[in-house]
């Protein structure tokens, strides 16, 4: 702290400005505005950290000029969005949410640390926590879904993940959480629309995964782009100063998002770039990412009085906190850092196939078409995805290379070598050509069976990529109807950043399974998968849709005066759709079959300080070996405020043996049945609750029993 507090007090005005603006390198970008060649501003101390530059001849030059040539010889911060991997591509985030696994959400955030760390990266614009209900929005796809729990484990499992037990280590980068807050609840799933979400929607779903980042001890957080209810996440002082910095404890840095400040103007907060500034950091943001407000606004907003220099200098020591934290000022080169070789390094191989494996779902798997017979001579890999080995990494993927990926009909050829495997795409993914179709129609009929290889491009998901229409898209429908009527088996691989909502398709197929975007290893895991090797044991974090008018479409909903009742016309529902979605969250099939026996809650009456253990036999019965995912719900049924008719409180694997019985068991305590009161501070009223547990969220599968907590 000394060494920061007297770099500070020798910097001038314009140096500390330079403490707080990071540029882009002109070569890439990730907004819509461009830098130029970063290097004069870096010398003249003008800029404090760069983003989206990386590899270590190119950081260690930059480095340079920052260290020997500019007067304070303050070190850069270099940025990237590390989001699902960094040369080895790992699943995008919603798919590897599937596989439920803190331990594999920590790997591989690990792996991508090292990897960034390696190619002179000192921070990552990761993990992207934003729950989000909605999948028209294109950024569910690198987040955790729809749960509040599931999100701020992901949460804790990333940030250990990427900053280790020390920032200081080569190996290790800084955890930006993002978005902060309630970016996915954007309005009608658009990018960057306004949201307007009630208190308690904000404080039960939208800030616990922030809290777990900030216990966590994330290096920084990003505000987002979002309004909530007419303040720009960017100068929302009530939730960046009052709950993040004063209640929650973070100390960290809150670096902007890109642009975001002069998107104040278009917000219609800000009559200037100097007001922009002045907003921005009196609500504690500390870095100005490519948006030069604070370069150009915050000497006039000090004359202008709307800033005072104390101000400045809190960001900025912040900033030249982290720089100290993650050793820059020690050693600006990190030394110790091993070289990338820019080549997939085969335990981080290892590791992406596991991760994809894991994150796949099998949605419908009637008839036992998976797994594929092991003496199968032929097979036809159509559709659109069939070859597809950029898509394969998913948007948001880093330094990943297009030619990196394993495609599917490799990832088949490789693990089936004495089986024909022929292929065709029948139709593109967005081109309205259906000539191909007859090929591809041909080439199935002569086939004994058929893997379908339908859903987006990587480019269709991520920022910016919002769809009102989140089906599958193109003329595939044409293509997948004309498959299904030859009477072959058919598989259907889904390959998407968000749930396809394709009822048409769940209808005629009789196995589907969601892969989402599996990076790297993405064809050799889905073979690993359709072929036995392994099991399929990924779980839906998100509620599938069977219609867009359902969305939002989300487990946790609160209780309706007049639940949906089809035999009763004044009831909450559709008069054209059912209200239940397609799959419910937790939902995924597996090639054996374990069952929920039985379920234990004791005792059966607790204090407020007591404790609940939660027995749950499991059974498999199946003739294989497999694994499953226990959720523990829980409902309170009566209490001052309407609580959702499921909250999630815990959830475990488990892996059983054929024939095997198996007791799994889960530990509550009696602050898991509080809620937040009328004032939205905590608060626990006895009486009975309901325990429901279950391999997904569908009521028609939970055992349910009770407890009572004793007033
Ligand atoms: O980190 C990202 C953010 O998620 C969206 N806008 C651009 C940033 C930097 O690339």
């Amino acid at each position: 702290m000394n060494r920061v507090n007297a770099l500070l007090s020798a910097m001038t005005i314009e140096e500390k400005i330079g403490q707080l603006t990071m540029v882009t390198a002109g070569w890439a970008v990730t907004g819509p505005v461009l830098a130029g060649d970063p290097r004069e501003g870096v010398r003249a101390g003008r800029i404090g950290s760069l983003l989206n530059l990386w590899g270590r001849d190119v950081v260690d030059d930059i480095q340079r000029l920052a260290v020997e040539e500019s007067r304070m010889g303050i070190p850069l911060l270099l940025g990237f969005d590390v989001v699902h991997g960094h040369r080895t591509v790992f699943p995008i985030p919603l798919g590897e949410a599937a596989a439920f696994d803190p331990d594999l959400w920590e790997k591989t955030a690990a792996a991508a640390a090292a990897e960034a760390g390696a190619d002179g990266l000192t921070m990552t614009f990761a993990p992207m926590i934003d729950v989000a209900r909605d999948p028209r929005w294109g950024r569910i796809a690198e987040g955790p879904g729809e749960d509040p729990l599931v999100a701020s484990r992901m949460a804790v499992a990333k940030v250990q993940g990427f900053q280790g037990k020390s920032l200081a280590s080569v190996d290790r980068v800084a955890a930006t959480a993002k978005h902060f807050c309630a970016y996915g609840a954007a309005t009608a799933g658009r990018d960057y629309a306004s949201v307007d979400i009630a208190e308690r929607t904000l404080a039960e779903v939208y800030l616990p995964p922030f809290e777990a980042a900030v216990r966590a001890g994330a290096a920084a957080i990003m505000p987002s782009f979002n309004d909530i209810a007419g303040v720009p996440m960017t100068v929302h002082v009530p939730l960046l100063r009052e709950w993040l910095r004063d209640r929650t404890g973070f100390d960290g840095v809150l670096v902007s998002d890109y642009t975001a400040i002069p998107e104040l103007l278009k917000h219609g907060v800000a009559a200037d770039l100097v007001e922009a500034a002045a907003l921005a950091l009196k609500a504690g943001v500390d870095i100005d990412m490519m948006g030069f407000a604070y370069e150009k606004g915050l000497v006039p907003a000090l004359e202008r009085g709307l800033i005072e220099e104390k101000h400045i200098n809190e960001s900025v020591l912040r900033v030249l906190v982290l720089k100290e934290r993650l050793g820059l000022l020690d050693d600006p080169y990190r030394h110790g850092t091993p070289r990338s070789s820019g080549q997939p390094i085969p335990d981080r191989t290892a590791l992406a196939r596991e991760a994809a494996r894991r994150s796949m779902v099998l949605l419908k798997n009637d008839g036992g078409t998976l797994p594929l017979s092991s003496g199968l001579a032929s097979i036809a890999v159509v559709g659109p995805l069939a070859e597809a080995r950029g898509d394969m990494r998913g948007p948001w993927s880093a330094a990943g290379r297009d030619t990196d990926p394993v495609t599917i009909v490799e990832g088949l050829r490789a693990a089936l070598p004495g089986c024909r495997i022929s292929t065709a795409p029948g139709v593109a993914v967005d081109d309205p050509d259906t000539k191909g179709i007859a090929a591809a129609v041909e080439l199935c009929s002569r086939a004994e069976a058929v893997v379908l290889c339908l859903g987006e491009t990587a480019t269709m998901s991520g920022e910016a990529a919002s769809r009102a229409d989140p089906c599958i898209p193109g003329r595939q429908r044409e293509l997948a109807e004309a498959i299904l009527g030859t009477g072959r088996p058919v598989v259907v691989l889904l390959s998407s950043g968000r749930p396809l909502v394709a009822p048409w398709l769940f209808e005629r197929a009789d196995c589907v399974v969601a892969t989402w975007f599996l990076g790297t290893e993405a064809g050799h895991a889905i073979a690993d998968v359709i072929t036995g090797k392994a099991e399929p044991t990924g779980r839906l974090p998100v509620t599938w849709p069977r219609a867009e008018g359902q969305i939002p479409i989300f487990y946790g909903q609160r209780p309706s005066g007049r639940p949906s009742n089809p035999a009763d016309h004044y009831t909450s529902k559709y008069l054209d759709v059912p209200v239940e979605p397609q799959f419910a969250f937790g939902h995924g099939c597996s090639y054996g079959r374990i069952d929920v026996a039985a379920v234990r809650a004791s005792p059966s009456h607790l204090r407020a300080d007591g404790r609940i253990s939660v027995e749950v036999d499991l059974t498999n019965d199946g003739e294989r070996a497999s694994e499953t995912t226990v959720f523990v719900f829980i409902r309170d049924p009566v209490a001052s405020i309407a609580r959702p008719v499921l909250e999630l409180k815990d959830f475990k694997r488990a892996a059983l043996d054929i024939g095997q019985r198996l007791t799994l068991r889960f530990e509550l305590k009696a602050d898991d049945l509080a809620f937040l009161g009328h004032d939205l501070a905590p608060c626990l009223e006895p009486g009975v609750f309901e325990i429901a547990v279950g391999q997904s969220a569908d009521p028609v599968h939970l055992t349910r029993t009770t407890v009572c907590l004793d007033g």
